[in-house]
C-alpha cells in the first residue's frame, strides 16, 4: 500500500478511498489550500524582494543624508557660520548647534532663545539688536547687520547676521531664517588696514599741508619781492586770492563752466594768482615806479611782464609737466590783461579764448586796483569800483563773471576792508 505523505498542509487525500460527499469535500479543501498557499509564498517572497530593495534604498538614502549632514555641518564650522529661525507663527526661536557653538552656549541650554542670545550681545549693540528683533516679529528684515558680541573674560566676536523672510501661500510672512558668521578674524584684519589706511592718510595730509605751506610761503616771498617795488603791497596778493577763490567757488556752486571748474581748480586759481604780476621782475623801474601815465612805448614795455610771467613759469612747467597749479598760474601771468571784446594784450584774445582764471583774474585785479591808492590815482570807494567794473560787463569783463561779481560785491568789499583792519 501506498505511503501517504505528510505536508504542511496536513496528512494527503486518500485518492483510493471511497468517493462519498464528505471525501470529495475533503480532497477539494486540501488542494484548495495548496493552491491559496502557493499564492501567499509567490506573494510573500514577492513583498520580501521588495522590502529589501526598499530598505536598500532607504538605507543609502540615511547614508547619503547623514553624509550631506555632517558635510553641512563640517562646511559650517570651517566657515565659522550657524544657522536660526524665527517661527512668526508659534514665535518659537530656533538656532542651529553650529550657532550655539558660536555664541558659545554650553551644550547642556536645551532651548534656543532671544534671550540667552541677548546676554551675549555687546551692551553698545544691545539697544539695535532689540530693534531689529522687534521688526523681525512684525516680518520686517534688514538685509544685514554686524554687531559685537561679548564672551567668557570679555572677550569681543564679531558675528555678521543675515535675514531671509518666508511667506505662505497668501502671502502672510511665515518665519525669518538666516545665518550667523564669526567675522572676527576678518573685521580684526580689517580694523587693523583701516587704521594703518588712517595714519598713511594723516600722514600724506601733514606732508601735503607742509609742502603746499612751504610752496606757498615761497611764491609770497618771491612774489613780495618783486612787488616790493611797485606801490603794490602783499595785501593786494592775499586780496587778490580770496576774491578769485569767492568768484570760483560761485561759479562751481551755480555749475557754470563745469568742465573747467572744480574744487581742485578753486585752490588752484586761489594759489596760483599771486603770480599774475610775477613778470614786473623784468620791468625797468624807470616804467614800473613812473608817476603818471605811461607813454605809449613806455607801456609797449610795460605790456611785457604778461610774456615774462608766463616765460618764467613755461621754464618751471618743463620740470613739471601736466602741473595744474603751474599750468593756471601761466594761464593766469600771460592772459590777466585780455579783454572780452578782444581789445585786451598781449594776444587780443576775445570772449571765452581767455583761459577762464585769466577772466576771474582780470576782474579780482581790476577791483582791487581801484579800491587802493597808486601813484596816479586815490583810492576809489566800493559804491564807485563797483560801477566801473559793471561798465565793463561784456567789453572788458566776461559778463557771467559781472553777474556773479554784482551778485557777491558786498563780501568783495568785506575782503579790501578786513584787510586794512589787519
Ligand atoms: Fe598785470
Amino acid at each position: 500500500m501506498k505511503q501517504r505523505g505528510v505536508t504542511a498542509l496536513g496528512r494527503e487525500p486518500d485518492l483510493s478511498a471511497a468517493w462519498t460527499d464528505e471525501h470529495i469535500k475533503t480532497v477539494f479543501d486540501h488542494f484548495a489550500n495548496q493552491i491559496d498557499n502557493q499564492i501567499q509564498n509567490q506573494l510573500v517572497s514577492e513583498l520580501m524582494v521588495r522590502y529589501a530593495a526598499v530598505s536598500k534604498q532607504l538605507e543609502i538614502k540615511n547614508r547619503q543624508l547623514a553624509r550631506s549632514d555632517a558635510s553641512r555641518r563640517e562646511a559650517q564650522v570651517i566657515a565659522l557660520l550657524g544657522n536660526w529661525e524665527l517661527d512668526l507663527q508659534t514665535k518659537k526661536f530656533w538656532w542651529s548647534d553650529t550657532m550655539q557653538e558660536i555664541l558659545e552656549i554650553e551644550e547642556n541650554h536645551k532651548e534656543s532663545d532671544l534671550q540667552a542670545y541677548f546676554r551675549k550681545v555687546h551692551p553698545d549693540d544691545l539697544a539695535a539688536n532689540i530693534r531689529i528683533a522687534e521688526d523681525l516679529f512684525k516680518g520686517v528684515v534688514p538685509a544685514e547687520f554686524r554687531h559685537r558680541l561679548i564672551m567668557a573674560g570679555g572677550r569681543i566676536k564679531w558675528v555678521h547676521i543675515r535675514y531671509v523672510l518666508s511667506y505662505d501661500a497668501q502671502g502672510n510672512p511665515l518665519a525669518v531664517r538666516g545665518t550667523i558668521q564669526d567675522i572676527t578674524g576678518p573685521k580684526e584684519t580689517e580694523e587693523k588696514l583701516r587704521k594703518y589706511n588712517d595714519h598713511l592718510e594723516e600722514l600724506v595730509r601733514e606732508k601735503v599741508v607742509e609742502i603746499s605751506a612751504s610752496q606757498m610761503a615761497t611764491i609770497y616771498a618771491l612774489v613780495k619781492l618783486a612787488e616790493s617795488r611797485d606801490d603794490d603791497t602783499g595785501e593786494h596778493i592775499g586780496r587778490t586770492s580770496e576774491y578769485c577763490r569767492l568768484v570760483a567757488s560761485k561759479l562751481w556752486q551755480q555749475e557754470m563752466y563745469p568742465d573747467k571748474i572744480n574744487a581742485s581748480f578753486i585752490e588752484n586759481i586761489a594759489k596760483a594768482s599771486p603770480l599774475h604780476d610775477i613778470g614786473k621782475v623784468g620791468i625797468p623801474d624807470s616804467i614800473l615806479l613812473k608817476p603818471g601815465r605811461l607813454m605809449p612805448e613806455e607801456f609797449e614795455i610795460m605790456k611785457n611782464h604778461t610774456l615774462i610771467g608766463y616765460e618764467t613759469l613755461a621754464g618751471v612747467e618743463k620740470e613739471y609737466k601736466m602741473n595744474a597749479f603751474i599750468k593756471t598760474g601761466m594761464d593766469i601771468a600771460l592772459c590777466h590783461h585780455e579783454k572780452w571784446d578782444g581789445s585786451g594784450y598781449p594776444n587780443s584774445l576775445k570772449g571765452e579764448e581767455i583761459p577762464i582764471a585769466a577772466r576771474i583774474m582780470a576782474l579780482a585785479d581790476v577791483y582791487d586796483a581801484l579800491r587802493s591808492k597808486r601813484v596816479y590815482k586815490e583810492s576809489y570807494s566800493h559804491e564807485k569800483s563797483v560801477g566801473i567794473v559793471k561798465q565793463g560787463r561784456g567789453s572788458h569783463f566776461d559778463p557771467f563773471l559781472v553777474d556773479v561779481f554784482l551778485e557777491n560785491e558786498q563780501a568783495f568789499r568785506r575782503i579790501f576792508d578786513n584787510s586794512l583792519k589787519q
